[in-house]
């Protein structure tokens, strides 16, 4: 499994190799569902979309997080805050996506757009480098 391995090679340049995969798959599935809502996909699709795409990024955070954990000599507070809150942001629009509401698409991509993928790109890169060293 993908993400088991992230335990494995914490410091070296595989850990960093597989969570920069799943940064791509995240920012593919992204572009799924703006595919879908542009596309007027349908409502089915642009909720199994989004569901996708949160699962994706939870599934990468605790990935990310496994490594924090492995790395004893620091703790990473402000990353995990990061991610706490963008979590608490994501369940809200799961709740939407619960209830059939199509509005819950919308605010997943605002959310992207406005902070998500700064933290892919950016926040994350940070990580990598202090996990490395
Ligand atoms: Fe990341
Ligand atoms: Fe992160």
């Amino acid at each position: 499994m993908l993400y088991e391995s992230v335990f494995h090679h914490l410091r070296g340049t595989k850990a960093g190799e597989i969570l920069d995969r799943q940064h791509l798959q995240i920012k593919r599935k992204h572009q799924d569902v703006r595919t879908a809502i542009l596309e007027g996909g349908g409502m089915e699709r642009i909720i199994a979309c989004s569901k996708d795409l949160i699962a994706a990024t939870r599934a990468h955070f605790q990935s990310e997080e496994r490594a924090m954990d492995a790395n004893t000599l620091r703790n990473f507070t402000a990353h995990r805050e990061m991610h706490d809150d963008i979590i608490e942001s994501l369940q809200d629009i799961s709740n939407d996506l619960e209830q059939r509401r199509i509005s819950g698409a919308m605010e997943l991509m605002k959310l992207f757009e406005s902070r998500i993928l700064y933290h892919l790109d950016i926040e994350d890169a940070a990580l990598e480098r202090e996990l490395k060293s």
